[in-house]
């Protein structure tokens, strides 16, 4: 147990959320302590777990007055350990599970109210009962929730169609680290008065506030979903059909993925067309109105065809086939896990850069570890490629460590000569804080310390994360 003063404060905290709102000397497994992928551990103060926007603010309010240091927690699905406290066992975790309401739909307005710790898939399922789809898709959407995904921006499948998190929010409700409640609950599509606040707060990571509630957008339900598993000779080939079609497919595109045969035989589940093919593409096509999308995407696959692009592939004749090609997409990075310490990236690069990109890095890893195994997957629509590494088996966990430490500089290097980002869709959180801070200039700098002064001068809110830590 800590300091009088923590003490003080769990005490008076309790008070406000009751005893099974507060958890002190979490399990040392538990999912408060470590991350998704098993490689970082924390130790938490103790984990809160309000129930309102009110209790929020309150906690917040003592944590400021006593100095105490908070980390909003969300579905812990996070890739850059931003969620997880410290190992000093001086942050005290906000948890936001028990905040997990659908507050309101306006269908007229095609617009949802929920409260931060709504799990993703829960959200989905709703706007799908009404006939509507809330179009944001990650492999995490069991798990992850409103509030994490607010503060990540997170990405996923569709955003070649939808948007990123950021494009798919109308207001916002936020307790500042002071705290003081902003309500940006507006549910406008237009709304331009000076600065946008909640823009601000989309993607900080927890470093601005903590997201209490949201306003959503929605968006018709596709009555027909078309999806494609095709073979490609190369990630060139793989640029080229995207270009068509993104021109041929009447902007019904709503996913275009790369994977890699690698990644596929990675995966363990077995390849839908009868040859392998160094590269594959994930396509799906989906539409609400008066269009045979079928019919579409079988003339789009016969022209790619008459053009060499595609050398074979399978339309999915049921949903449950589509959801196997899905499945081989999700297994990657689930059976990257199961194997234990990996790099995992999450770059972001022009469109046309995709291939050269490809085929530097992969020559790189050849050069650095010939038996490193790299699995290189992604949203080609949005230039974002996991392009990661597993390394040899054989080597020890301090070998590994260097050698993914090396990889990934040497990546990282490469990318920046296309001018990309180390970070597309996963954030900064503190395992990307270097690489982010040491690529950008003083006025980035300058500006973005600003910014957190200007919410949270004193310090508190989840020090470390995108930045280097100030005060307290
Ligand atoms: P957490 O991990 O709990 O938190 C993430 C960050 O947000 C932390 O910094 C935390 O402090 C902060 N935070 C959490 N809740 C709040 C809140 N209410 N207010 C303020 N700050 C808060 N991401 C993509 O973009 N695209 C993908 O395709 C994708 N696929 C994934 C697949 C898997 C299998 C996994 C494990 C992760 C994937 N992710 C993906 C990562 C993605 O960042 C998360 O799944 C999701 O956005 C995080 O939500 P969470 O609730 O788990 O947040
Ligand atoms: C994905 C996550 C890792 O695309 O972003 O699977
Ligand atoms: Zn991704």
């Amino acid at each position: 147990m800590g300091s009088r003063r923590e003490q003080q404060l769990l005490a008076e905290i309790g008070a406000i959320v009751g005893a099974t709102g507060v958890v002190v000397d979490a399990d040392p497994g538990s999912r408060y302590r470590r991350d998704w992928s098993g490689d970082n551990t924390g130790l938490p103060m103790a984990v809160v777990r309000p129930r309102s926007t009110a209790e929020v603010a309150r906690i917040v309010g003592l944590c400021a007055e006593a100095g105490i240091r908070v980390v909003p927690q969300g579905g812990h699905t996070g890739l850059v350990a931003g969620a997880l406290p410290s190992p000093e066992g001086d942050e005290l975790v906000v948890s936001l599970e028990w905040m997990n309401r659908i507050v309101a739909v306006d269908e007229n307005n095609f617009s949802m109210v929920v409260e931060a710790g709504c799990v993703l898939e829960t959200v989905r399922a709703e706007a799908a009962a009404r006939g509507f789809v809330f179009p944001l898709a990650l492999g995490s959407q069991g798990s992850c929730q409103i509030g994490g995904a607010i503060a990540t921006n997170a990405g996923g499948l569709n955003v070649l169609r939808y948007g990123m998190m950021r494009d798919l929010v109308l207001g916002l409700e936020v307790v500042l680290p002071d705290g003081r409640v902003w309500s940006g609950q507006k549910a406008l599509r237009k709304d331009n008065t000076g600065y946008d606040l909640k823009q601000l707060v989309l993607g900080s990571e927890g470093t601005l506030g903590i997201v209490t509630a949201a306003t959503l957008k929605l968006f018709p339900a596709p009555t027909q979903v078309e999806t494609a598993f095709l073979a490609l000779d190369s990630a060139d080939a793989v640029v080229r059909l995207y270009g068509h079609a993104r021109r041929d497919l009447s902007d019904l595109l709503s996913a275009f993925e790369l994977l890699t045969d690698t990644g596929v035989v990675h995966s363990g589940l077995a390849n839908p067309l009868a040859q392998a093919a160094p590269c594959y593409v994930l396509l799906e096509i989906s539409t609400s109105g008066l269009i045979d999308a079928r019919a579409l995407l079988e003339a789009f696959l016969a022209s790619a065809a008459e053009r060499g692009l595609v050398r074979d592939g399978a339309i999915a004749t049921s949903s449950a086939q589509a959801a196997s090609f899905w499945q081989i997409r999700e297994m990657i990075i689930e059976k990257q896990r199961r194997q234990g310490r990996h790099l995992r990236t999450d770059i972001s690069m022009p469109i046309s850069a995709i291939a050269p990109f490809m085929r530097e890095a992969e020559a790189a890893m050849a050069a650095l570890s010939p038996d490193a195994i790299v699995l290189a997957y992604g949203h080609v629509g949005d230039g974002n490629l996991h392009f990661n590494v597993v390394p040899p088996a054989a080597l020890d966990e301090a070998g590994k460590i260097d050698l993914l430490a090396r990889s990934e500089e040497r990546i990282f290097s490469i990318l920046d000569g296309f001018g990309g980002s180390i970070s597309a869709e996963h954030g900064v959180g503190r395992i990307k804080r270097h690489a982010f801070l040491d690529r950008i200039s003083p006025v980035h700098r300058d500006l973005i310390g600003a910014i957190k002064h200007a919410f949270d001068p004193a310090g508190i809110m989840n020090p470390g994360r995108i930045l280097e830590q100030t005060a307290p």
